[in-house]
């Protein structure tokens, strides 16, 4: 079948309302343009749709079938103008993001604030380490990413928008607590838990001591932030986590951040996109609240009151 959606148009306007002459006037267009219209669809569909007795029209046994169907046609067309015309108007949306571990200490209020502002959108979020992060762009399968290590090498488009501090912390007992300006290198012989293989906070921490040519134990390794909390407060060793997911700890006093010399080290957290991505209308509008507001909405735990 070949027709055109402005012969469905045009058809569907003298359809209903049984005259060429209104359609034209509905349409804007001269009469003999309608009738052309009409007559190319007849000759395509093979079918007559249209008789005329007198000054009356009439739609045909096939002609009122097509009425049926065109109709049908126009009322689709209209809700998907409706529903991109709300999607650019951010009143519905879905925004699919995945974070760092780490990032999901703070994204979670970040998205709650933008929601107050936009009812009526949804949100999924995938909460992975950095690896997973790296396999969902490279899949291109979520609006954007929001990690602490950018990986080289690819092309990416990469905003930092917050401050990622990280520190060393101890159980609220540990013998270095009461110490100040710890240099790093009578850490030497204590025991780390660090994080998972593929974990930005661990490259992090690993290129931070090899860089003073220390070596970083990996003597106990644990996959998540909360996992490492626990066996710190269980004195099992000393951890290194970002200051965001300490919030509650320094607040309860469970927790102590040691004052060690060059700490915190400050990094950043990153909204990562492929340089082509073309952002759907509501994950524009979050990429850009999270770049002008993420500064003042997340409260940096250190107000809370940490040793340092
Ligand atoms: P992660 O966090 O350690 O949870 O992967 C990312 C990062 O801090 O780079």
């Amino acid at each position: 079948m070949h027709l055109t959606l402005r012969q469905l148009r045009v058809f569907e306007s003298v359809a209903r309302n049984l005259s060429y002459t209104r359609a034209a006037e509905e349409l804007h267009l001269s009469q003999p343009a309608v009738s052309m219209q009409i007559k190319q669809l007849e000759e395509n569909l093979g079918l007559p749709l249209f008789e005329q007795l007198g000054k009356k029209v009439f739609l045909t046994e096939a002609g009122t079938e097509m009425y049926h169907y065109s109709r049908t046609v126009d009322q689709q067309l209209n809700e998907a103008e409706a529903v991109l015309e709300d999607l650019k108007g951010l009143r519905r949306g879905r925004l699919v993001i995945a974070v760092a571990s780490t990032a999901n200490y703070f994204v979670p209020r970040l998205f709650a604030e933008f929601n107050k502002r936009h009812e009526g959108l949804s949100l999924s979020l995938d909460v992975t380490n950095r690896a997973g992060l790296i396999s969902h762009l490279d899949a291109n399968d979520t609006d954007m990413v929001i990690m602490g290590l950018p990986p080289a090498g690819k092309e990416l488009d990469a905003e930092a928008f917050l401050h990622n501090p990280l520190v060393i912390i101890a159980a609220s007992d540990h013998p270095l607590v009461s110490q100040s300006s710890i240099p790093m290198k009578s850490l030497r012989k204590e025991t780390f838990i660090m994080r998972e293989q593929g974990s930005g906070t661990r490259i992090s921490m690993q290129r931070v001591f090899k860089d003073r040519g220390l070596e970083l134990r990996a003597d106990m390794e644990m996959s998540s932030n909360e996992a490492i909390k626990q066996a710190v407060e269980a004195g099992l060793g000393l951890g290194i986590v970002s200051l965001h997911t300490l919030q509650l700890e320094l607040a309860a006093g469970c927790l102590a951040v040691l004052d060690v010399q060059d700490f915190p080290v400050m990094r950043h957290w990153y909204m990562v996109n492929h340089k082509s991505k073309r952002l759907s209308p509501v994950a524009r509008a979050f990429r850009e609240f999270v770049l002008a507001e993420a500064d003042s909405l997340i409260q940096s735990p250190l107000a809370v009151g940490s040793t340092l």
